[in-house]
Parts: structure tokens; sequence; C-alpha cells
């Protein structure tokens, strides 16, 4: 309780490290957002269903984005600084602290062996005893073996394991750290005991020294490093928190804390994200059972591409930036005859399957640019729809969403949400999920507020609610029985189209 009935009132700084780009928001004590700003990074695909950048990158432009944020205001109100990160992705390091290898991402599909090993070898049982969890491409563990079989000499130089964010904690605290919801992500942390899993690295070679100090995301990691503080004239006292792996960091952002709360996240990656007080496991795996920043637990699917989508489909095949035009157009709702299988990196949730693709299917002479949109937006809802499938078969009970994420800017979008799920989606004052949460992470890890939960319920407020329309409820409802066809129908069929 540091700074709480005090006079001065302090600011508070989130980070969240994205795929394609850093954002970093400024929010005072009471989490007004006092202001954005937002820096972008090369991602590269060095090959098909690859997926990698530069940890240099990110801090380069976290600094610049930095000072860009801090330009007007009282640098001597800045208290603490935390982080949401693009999780899962392996960043390698040597003894003199040097990145070995560009960082291979969440999204990455090369670990396609690696993941059929863990899962049928070591046996999806024993992974999820240990960790909670099974292997999908895009998670740690699976990364860490594959630079052991293709990369010898890499592997051999590895001193620090580190997850993107971690990388960012490291080099503006010196603190060698992670967060128990980003942790888990890695396939190495055991859950529910909140500790590294000595099977799992015994699975993968891998020492403990290599592995992070592990913090709840809420809890302070260490201060600026003294150089990187003149540098930026902040105070040398400023604390670094943790943090959280962007969703969890977006759930901080959105209110999606304590028992039975559910967000969704259309970012790059299309997620949804229930909390809960009590630790539980997907008894088939479909959902990652992950620690959440709260303190708590949460479940999670992930798809690998949701607004990437409708990017692709707007900027590389329709050579247009104009979204909401585009979005006019549409007429069909509920009855569009084109469907698209969101699956343009393979897919994770709940498929498991980085061989699976894009794929257009119901076209006719009549098909217009409208309705090849319109079943981009419907693809990735009705993908979402999977993995909310799995939530209720485990008997979780979800009347209402919370929503974050660019995608997320489009009401034709969040209607679709409401209608094909068939819940009420509510609005937030402010959408700005990861970054929000990181800045309430640090506030928390700086005695602003008691808890995560405190904070959320003083900060995020609902300020509108989309309802689901009954009539298209049910007309989406008959067409998303056509969509969860497709997908098994086709799927063998990835395998023989694979370069
Ligand atoms: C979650 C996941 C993605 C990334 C996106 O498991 O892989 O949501 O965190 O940044």
């Amino acid at each position: 309780m540091r700074y709480r009935n005090q006079e001065v009132n302090m600011l508070y700084i989130g980070v969240d490290l994205g795929t394609s780009a850093v954002k970093l928001l400024l929010m005072d004590e009471t989490g007004n957002i006092q202001k954005i700003v937002s820096r972008e990074y090369p991602l590269n695909f060095p090959q098909p269903g690859w997926s990698e950048q530069n940890p240099e990158d990110w801090y380069r432009q976290s600094i610049e984005g930095l000072k860009e944020l801090l330009e007007d205001c009282d640098r001597s109100r800045v208290a603490g600084i935390s982080f949401g990160g693009q999780m899962h992705g392996l960043v390698i390091l040597d003894k003199e602290d040097a990145v070995i290898r560009p960082a291979i991402l969440w999204n990455d599909g090369r670990t396609g062996e690696e993941t059929n090993y863990l899962n049928q070898v070591i046996g999806k049982e024993k992974l999820s005893a240990y960790t909670a969890n099974i292997a999908f491409a895009g998670f740690t563990a699976p990364k860490v073996l594959w630079v052991k079989k293709n990369e010898p000499e890499n592997f051999a130089r590895i001193e620090k394991i580190m997850l993107p964010k971690d990388y960012l904690a490291y080099r503006l605290s010196g603190v060698f750290c992670t967060d128990v919801s980003d942790a888990s992500g890695m396939l190495l942390f055991d859950v529910k005991n909140k500790c590294w899993s000595k099977e799992m690295m015994e699975i993968c070679g891998v020492k403990e020294s290599q592995l992070a100090r592990i913090f709840e995301s809420y809890e302070a990691v260490g201060t600026l490093k003294p150089e990187l503080a003149a540098e930026l004239g902040l105070s040398p006292s400023v604390k670094i928190a943790a943090g959280a792996g962007d969703n969890a960091a977006a759930a901080v952002g959105t209110g999606t804390v304590g028992d039975g709360s559910c967000n969704i996240s259309l970012g790059t990656s299309g997620t949804i994200f229930i909390s809960s007080k009590n630790f539980g496991v997907d008894q088939n795996n479909a959902l990652h059972a992950f620690a959440h920043a709260d303190g708590h637990f949460h479940l999670m699917g992930c798809m690998l591409s949701a607004a990437s989508c409708n990017k692709w489909w707007m900027e590389e095949i329709l050579k247009t930036g104009d979204y909401t035009k585009e979005q006019e157009r549409i007429q069909k709702l509920g009855k569009n005859p084109v469907f698209f299988l969101p699956y343009l990196m393979g897919e994770r949730s709940p498929h498991n399957n980085p061989n699976a693709r894009g794929t257009f299917m119901g076209m006719t002479m009549d098909t217009t640019r409208e309705d090849m949109t319109q079943a981009v937006l419907e693809g990735v809802s009705f993908a979402l729809r999977d993995s909310f499938e799995v939530a209720k078969s485990l008997g979780i009970h979800i009347e209402r969403t919370k929503i974050c994420g660019g995608g997320a800017k489009s009401p034709l979008w969040k209607q679709m949400i409401a209608d094909i799920l068939n819940i009420k989606v509510d609005i937030l004052e402010s959408e700005e999920g990861p970054a929000l949460g990181g800045a309430m992470l640090a506030a928390v890890a700086c005695g602003e507020y008691a808890t995560v939960e405190e904070a959320a319920a003083r900060i995020v407020k609902v300020v509108d609610t989309v309802e689901p329309d009954p009539e298209r409820a049910m007309l989406y409802e008959k067409q998303y029985q056509k969509f969860r066809q497709i997908y098994p129908t086709v799927k063998e069929l990835f395998d023989v189209i694979q370069p």
C-alpha cells in the first residue's frame, strides 16, 4: 500500500508486446488512460508456416515508444511498468546475454514432429499430468526440442530460455524472471503447483538454471536499471512488475478476473478466455489450462489467425485499407452460402493441426466480394465457437463475454460474435486489453490496489451490451452446424496438399 491515500498521483505504464507492434499505454492511478503510442516491427516468415522476430527490434521499438509516451508527462510521477506479451515464443541467450537466433513465435508451425513425439511417444496423459496441458506446435517446449535437433550448435550455447515479454523485463531490470500465466504456455511449467516441471525439463534436455525465476504477474521483480532510468528521465526506483501473457493481461484489462468471466480477443490470434478461481483441466486438453494473472487460473482456446484473416483478405487480396466500407456492403447475415476455414497459419484450438490451411467453400458464379468478406468474418467467429462448444461440453455456462483486440473495433463483427455464440457481448469503455492490463498489474505491484480483482472492479467499465438477435442466432445455428462438418471432411487433404 505504498502510494494509496497519499497526495502524489502516480502513473503506470503498460507495454503490450504484440506480434505486429508494441503498444505502450500510460495510465493514471485511477485507471484513466493518458496516452497510447504504438511502434511496429517486422514479422518474418522464412519458410511457409515459420514465424520469427528479432528480439532486438522489440527492445529498440519499446524504448523509442517509451520516449514518445513520456514526452509531455511529469516523469517523476511514473511509479511502475509492466507487460502483456505475445506468448510461447522461444528467446534463447548465450552466456554473454547475446540472442542466439531469431525468436520462434507462438504462430510458428515448424514443430510438427516434436509435437507428435511429445503427444504420442511421451504421451498426452503424462504431459497433462506434468503440466496440465498437451503439446501444441506453438508451445515453447517443442521449439526447444526443434533447436536441439536441428541447430545443435545453438542448443549447446543456451544459457537462458525466455519468453518475449520476459526478454524486455530482463533488458529493463536485469532480472531473469517470468510470470505464472506466460510460463503456463511453455509446457515446461507445472501449472497446478506453479513451479517448473522436473519431468519436462528432463524430456527437453533443459536445466532449471536455464529457466527464469517465477513470479505472480502482479509482483515486482525489481527496478529500472539506473542507466536506462537516466536515458528515459525516470527515477531508478520505478518498479518493474512481472506482467502476464497477452491473453491474461487482456483479461485483466477487460475485468475478466475471479470466477466464471469470459473474454474474447480478436487480435492477430483469436482467443476465448474463461477465468476460474480453481485449477481445472479440460480432460481432452482441447482448451489450455493456465494460471491467471489475478493469482488464480483460466481455461483458454486459441485460434492462430483471427483479425489477421481479415487483414490478409482486405490488404493482401482485396488491396484495400477501408475495412468499414467493405463491411458496410454486407447484407446476408445468417444466410451466406460461402464458408471460410480460417486456418491460414494452421490451427491450434481445438484441432491442433499445423497443416490445416485457409479454405473457401460454396462459391457460385453469383458470389460477390461482400459474400467473401462476410465469410472471412463469419469463419473466424465459427472457429471461436468451436472452442466455446468445448467449454460448454465441460459444463461451463457462459451467458456473456467481454471483447477486445483490433477486430473488436468492428460493430458488425461484435454483432456476429453475439449472434453466432448466442451470448451477450459487453462493450467496454476501453478496449485496450493487454496494454491496460499491463498498467493495472504495475499499479497492483506498486500497492495502488490491494489485488488485481480490486483494480479491475475500480477501473474497468462496461458502457454498452450487444445482445444476440434471436432470429439471426437461429439462422447462424444452422450455418454453424454446416461449418463444423467442413474441417473433419477435408482434414486428410491438408496433409495431401502439403508442398
Ligand atoms: C495464446 C497465443 C496467442 C499469442 C498472441 O496461447 O498463442 O494468443 O499470445 O500474441
